[in-house]
């Protein structure tokens, strides 16, 4: 499997606070069936991390690893906050891409609201080739509340990465419902753990592969943790379904609220 999300690199936000938390979290990963990490700092207004230092540092974690006999592959990625001047930092190498293919970034919604002008924001990436992967959109009160907000993001070309633990509902009941009914409507793309460490989010994919398998069937299931997050890294084109047409109707909505 392939963790697209993932905060391993030490010490650049608040994922693993040292190289030995980021070897231990290697080894929970490769023991649950993942062999490829992105790692993704946040670039926000708490961190800055440039692209060279990202590089840098996964240089060093692949070289641990390999010392370490750990078989695991970690790429270079970051977990981005939606700033207006983004598709300028992306299109000039300022900003780490997933795994700096300048085609796909992972694009991080706050917990509460959209950010403004969001529509148009998702417009000029698509315009300049860049296709934003939206992530935990689960976690996202706005969304929540009301999918279809998500649907209009999906149907402009972004994808969605919906949260391990969210499904598996150590998010809590909101994010739990939101994340089914984000699988029912084909909104969520791509499964990732979005781990910071090795015991309040660690990087396990399986448990939820297991759970989504029951909502969108097995295959459909695994393909959201080998086959479309490698698409990504590869900067390849991804098949995903077309969302659901029709708008979701109101009594879904309000049994996602409860
Ligand atoms: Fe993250």
């Amino acid at each position: 499997m392939i963790d697209i999300h993932n905060h391993i690199l030490p010490c650049l936000d608040d994922g693993a606070d040292s190289p030995a938390v980021s070897l231990r979290m290697a080894r929970i990963a490769v023991s649950d069936g993942i062999r490829v990490i992105v790692a993704t700092p946040h670039i926000n207004g708490l961190y800055s991390v440039d692209p060279e230092n990202i590089l840098y540092e996964v240089d060093r974690l692949n070289l641990l690893l390999r010392q370490e006999d750990v078989p695991l592959k970690v790429l270079p990625g970051a977990d981005i906050h939606v700033d207006s001047r983004l598709v300028d930092a992306v299109k000039n190498g300022e900003v780490m891409t997933v795994n700096n293919n300048r085609r796909y970034i992972m694009l991080e919604l706050p917990d509460y609201g959209i950010p403004r002008h969001m529509s148009d924001f998702l417009w000029e990436m698509r315009m300049n080739g860049i296709t934003p992967v939206l992530t935990h959109p689960e976690r996202n009160a706005a969304i929540q509340d009301d999918i279809n907000i998500l649907q209009g993001f999906i149907m402009q070309g972004a994808l969605s990465q919906i949260t391990a633990m969210s499904l598996t509902g150590e998010f809590g009941r909101k994010p739990k419902r939101c994340a089914v009914a984000l699988l029912k409507h084909d909104l969520a793309h791509v499964i990732a753990t979005d781990a910071h460490s090795t015991r309040r989010r660690p990087p396990v994919l399986s448990r939820a592969l297991r759970v989504a398998g029951d909502i969108v069937g097995d295959d459909q299931a695994l393909r959201m943790v080998t086959e479309i997050p490698e698409n990504i890294i590869n900067g390849a084109d991804v098949g995903v379904p077309e969302p659901r047409s029709r708008k979701v109707r109101f009594f879904e909505r309000l049994l996602s609220r409860s």
